[in-house]
């Protein structure tokens, strides 16, 4: 089968951030749109002559037609071989264990995250390293530099490669080999969590609901949660990833999960409660009339790790983003522990856990996992939940009344202005930026700033600086505000406003957020100018 050149040239609006490129799927659809990506991919990692590639996806629209694409030009490019998951599925972490698992050279993961898919919905393709996390900004630089310069791309006339058919096949001289998305991920769980304690605890007739919200965690939540530890059928709904994830917003949090939250807040509640995204890197955990923020999560995993297997010698140190809560500040304190605080996004814990300067991290915005692999894990939440619950026999609103009473409870919400027009949207931002200097001591509401500043961050690896990675405002009284623009938006600006407020007053710690965080709230809209600068009064999402 010949391999054509096709002359292309530079496509505008490609901007790819260290999470691969997102886009509307009409927008990758266009003529050459993606063929032009996935070339400028391949020139940006230096070619894939010889490579090995991991490739899979979270099943949405497009999904399909968009890996025989792939695999076209990975042939025409010289590839020696793509390991592909079964129907094209395979979730963000899984793609992460296999390039690991196989020492692949990395791997391409289709997905949009916890955007919706289909035709009038999103798109994304992006890109991870040969040690199974997201391609590293230099990585990622290079790949929209080639985009900018493209002229041609390479592909071959092959037909189509049966996805569904598990073994190995040719084309073109590339050897593609089908697996079994499951297999590999459930045989490294099972190396980490007690999965007999957690058999048990089912088996005493404990119950759980998890909503894979039509999305990639499905066939792994049927097989190793019903399947391999005897959950009771039923215990997995919406397990079968569909193209528009059943028309849903596959995003695991109260707003998007809100058949979840509902039967766990109603009468006749399972006992424990989890929901994941898209490409099932996200986790939302939930008990018994009690949601558990991202935050406390990720504390409550640090103080209890040692319960599992996998975490029993205890953990070398943890990570937190920027704008998740201090929480798990006060475990690592307690732990004796490093606790390291990064930018926003996933890429900046790699360097950690590969350096072993830390064993669990995690982002407010749902996303825990571990040295296990190099992206967020959203079963592996789930699971290591499940194997503390069986350990320790207490519910998960006993876990988290013990968090709160031990280390005092973190206040904890954040409110997403979407759709914002940018050039307001970035005027708030620089008006903000420049009170920062004058704001230490002054009075916002009745509370006392205590710092303000821009995060920077210097990298304890590498000694890289990334700068301009979000306000924080920090208050005497216990209380932060975070202020940033997102990274991941398809559509305008989108302002996040992250509000904190710590309570150790043990008659305290069981008011609701609203009420705990209006202090601080309205001390983040007199410092932002929000309204008066974007229109807005009230947030499109809190979580
Ligand atoms: C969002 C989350 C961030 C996460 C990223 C990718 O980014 O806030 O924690 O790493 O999605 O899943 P943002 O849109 O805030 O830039
Ligand atoms: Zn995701």
């Amino acid at each position: 089968m010949p391999t054509q050149m096709v002359r292309t040239g530079p496509i505008d609006g490609q901007k790819p951030g260290t999470s691969g490129l997102r886009k509307k799927t009409s927008v990758f659809k266009r003529p050459r749109y993606l063929e032009n990506y996935v070339q400028a991919t391949f020139d940006g990692i230096g070619g894939v002559q010889g490579k090995v590639l991991v490739v899979g996806g979270d099943g949405r629209y497009f999904n399909d037609q968009a890996i025989q694409v792939i695999l076209r030009m990975a042939a025409a490019n010289d590839a020696a071989k793509c390991i592909v998951g079964q129907g094209g599925i395979l979730s963000t972490p899984a793609v992460s264990n296999l390039i690991r698992k196989r020492g692949a050279d990395g791997g391409l993961i289709l997905s949009a995250s916890h955007n919706p898919g289909g035709p009038n919905a999103d798109f994304g393709l992006k890109f991870n390293g040969p040690n199974g996390g997201p391609a590293t900004e230099i990585v990622t630089d290079k790949i929209f530099a080639r985009t900018k310069e493209i002229e041609f791309y390479k592909i071959t006339a092959a037909p189509d490669v049966d996805l569904h058919q598990l073994g190995t096949v040719q084309t073109c001289g590339m050897e593609v080999e089908i697996i079994d998305p499951v297999a590999d991920y459930a045989d490294l769980m099972q190396t980490l969590f007690d999965f007999d304690k957690i058999r048990a605890l089912f088996a005493g007739g404990f119950t759980m609901r998890f909503d894979a919200m039509h999305a990639v965690t499905g066939p792994y939540a049927h097989s190793i949660l019903e399947g391999i530890l005897g959950a009771p059928k039923g215990t997995v709904v919406n397990g079968t990833p569909s193209p528009d994830f059943g028309g849903g917003h596959p995003d695991p949090n109260p707003t998007w999960a809100k058949a979840l939250m509902d039967e766990m807040f109603g009468a006749n509640a399972p006992d424990f409660g989890a929901a994941s995204d898209g490409d099932g890197d996200r986790n939302m955990i939930v008990g018994r009339n009690i949601y558990v923020t991202p935050s406390d999560s990720l504390a409550l995993l640090t103080a209890k790790a040692h319960l599992a297997p996998a975490y029993k010698e205890g953990l070398s140190g943890v990570a937190r983003s920027m704008p998740t809560s201090r929480a798990v500040d006060r475990v690592a304190e307690q732990l004796g522990i490093e606790c390291y605080e990064t930018p926003t996004g996933w890429k900046f814990f790699g360097n950690l856990l590969d350096a072993g300067k830390v064993t669990l991290c995690g982002e407010e915005s749902a996303g825990t996992g571990s040295d296990h692999v190099r992206e967020k894990d959203g079963l592996w939440a789930v699971l290591l939940w499940l194997n503390i619950l069986a350990e320790t026999k207490l519910s998960v609103a006993d876990l988290i009344a013990d968090l709160w009473s031990t280390y005092g409870r973190c206040y904890y919400s954040r409110h997403d202005y979407e759709a914002v027009e940018s050039d307001k949207a970035n005027a708030m931002m620089d008006g903000l930026r420049a009170k920062l200097p004058t704001l230490a001591g002054t009075q916002l509401n009745g509370l006392t700033v205590e710092s303000a500043d821009e995060f920077a961050y210097d990298d304890p690896v590498d000694g890289s600086r990334s700068e301009g990675q979000g306000i924080r405002i920090v208050f005497s009284q216990g209380a932060r505000v975070v202020i940033r623009l997102s990274g991941t938006g398809t559509e305008g600006a989108t302002i996040r406003i992250y509000l904190e407020q710590l309570e150790t007053d043990t008659d305290k710690l069981h008011a609701t957020p609203e009420t705990a965080l209006a202090d601080v709230r309205t001390a983040a809209m007199i410092v932002t100018d929000l309204t008066a600068k974007t229109g807005r009064t009230d947030p499109d999402v809190i979580t």
